[in-house]
């Protein structure tokens, strides 16, 4: 089995940590193939809690190599203090590698990515301002500036002059904001280049030889489905792709090199920052949801939108990542509803949609359609097999796996390592 992608089916925040957990020692290789710093993955080992932004998960596993794939875009800053804060917990990072090609995140689309959004007004994305959609523009763009770059002072220079001076032209003309300084920003990342040095290397051909050896890798997806920047609910998305096929492209392999694609689900739905959200539930439901469920971000600490599962979204996550198995997280949180309800379709102008719709009108103004099944009052957060759980929770997990068409292989119910029920 050497190539599983994981990813979330949701908006993100599914609890994508805990899984490479549970897969971690029998994974080789930890792959990021996409997004940057606006990722936040929570892991919880040995009643240790590491909130990790950047840095792949495997870095807290021994056996593993962290990679960082050139579909990243890296903000150097975030990610020697993200290294810096590990070693100081005792963490070898020495095995993680960073690929030359990744783009780097510059001062400029930090401060972009802030006026934009300010200048959006009430049509503002959200967005974590991590920087990451203007270093996506700009790699599009072909005036991006990547890791390698760093390792040579001379292009480097020359790449910042032609990069900036357009970027200075935009922040003064159009957002009156103050031009930034060449010469700082070459001092400073140059410096940064000096530090990363040691973990620069083609990760490509690190990644493709694992797999030839048959070594299991694990290609860890950030963010998830519905904030793809060509799948995802646009223009509430990020800037990249989340999906399972964005970890060809990202990491550098073929689609054969991938065999399992788990997906991860939380049992109701999340979403951060703006956007249409069908299945957000009533302030009341929400706001049970948002406390028991601990839902605020691992980025910025924003407050998460809370609602039902969404099964329309569910289906369309396993069909486009081809999914071959669902992962059921936080199931523990739904432990005190009388019903719980599962969106099943939606409504719009008087036609039924069980597909996601064609247009963004149509998710946009939708109703949800709701079936509502029985809760369970029961604590199920010390349940270690399917026998342990009440009969409505195991019901509850079947209706999502026929609705998804998807089967669903474990459910979490905690947070810590042992808290989880293989199905
Ligand atoms: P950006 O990725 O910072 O450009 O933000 C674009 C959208 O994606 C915003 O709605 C963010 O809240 C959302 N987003 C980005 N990263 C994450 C994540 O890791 N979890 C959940 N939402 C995210």
């Amino acid at each position: 089995m050497p190539g599983i992608a994981l990813v979330g089916t949701q908006w993100g925040d599914e609890g994508k940590g805990k899984v490479t957990d549970l897969l971690a020692a029998e994974t080789d290789l930890v792959v990021r193939y996409q997004g940057g710093n606006n990722a936040g993955h929570t892991i919880v080992v040995d009643g240790e809690r590491y909130a990790l932004h950047l840095v792949p998960t495997g870095i807290l596993y021994e056996h593993c190599t962290p990679v960082i794939g050139p579909g990243v875009v890296i903000d150097p800053r975030v990610l020697l203090e993200e290294i810096e804060a590990l070693r100081g917990r005792g963490i070898d990072t020495g095995r993680l590698i960073v690929s030359g090609s990744s783009h780097l995140i510059m001062p400029y689309h930090l401060e972009l990515d802030r006026v934009t959004e300010r200048h959006l007004g009430r049509n503002r994305l959200g967005t974590t301002k991590r920087g990451i959609g203007p270093a996506y523009a700009d790699k599009a763009a072909r005036i991006g500036l990547r890791v390698q770059d760093l390792l040579d002072p001379k292009i480097f220079a020359a790449k910042l002059e032609v990069a900036l001076k357009e970027k200075n032209l935009l922040l003064a003309r159009v957002y009156g904001r103050l031009p930034l300084e060449k010469q700082e920003i070459e001092d400073e990342y140059l410096t940064y280049g000096e530090e990363l040095k040691p973990y620069i290397a083609d990760t490509v051909q690190v990644v493709q030889t694992a797999l030839d050896r048959g070594q299991t890798v694990l290609f860890e997806g950030a963010q998830a489905t519905m904030l793809d920047l060509d799948h995802g609910t646009y223009p509430f998305v990020t800037s990249s792709n989340p999906v399972a096929g964005g970890a060809c492209a990202g990491a550098g392999v073929g689609p054969r090199d991938i065999e399992r694609i788990i997906g991860i689900s939380k049992a109701y739905c999340t979403r951060v920052g703006s956007g249409p959200f069908p299945s957000e539930a009533d302030p009341a439901d929400a706001e049970v949801l948002t406390e028991v469920g601990g839902e605020y971000g691992t980025t910025t600490g924003r407050k998460r939108r809370c609602g039902w599962f969404d099964a329309v979204v569910g289906r369309y996550a396993a069909r486009l990542n081809t999914l071959t198995e669902l992962v059921v997280t936080k199931l523990d949180v739904l432990s005190r509803f009388e019903s719980i309800k599962v969106c099943v379709a939606y409504e719009y102008e008087g036609e039924r949609f069980e597909s996601f719709p064609p247009h963004q009108t149509i998710f946009n103004k939708c109703r949800p359609v709701y079936e509502e099944v029985p809760g369970w009052s029961e604590d199920v957060s010390g349940a270690r097999s399917a026998e342990d759980l009440p009969k409505e929770a195991r019901a509850y997990l079947e209706l999502i796996e026929s609705l998804v068409g998807t089967r669903v292989s474990w459910a979490s119910v905690g947070p810590e390592r042992d808290q989880i029920v293989a199905l």
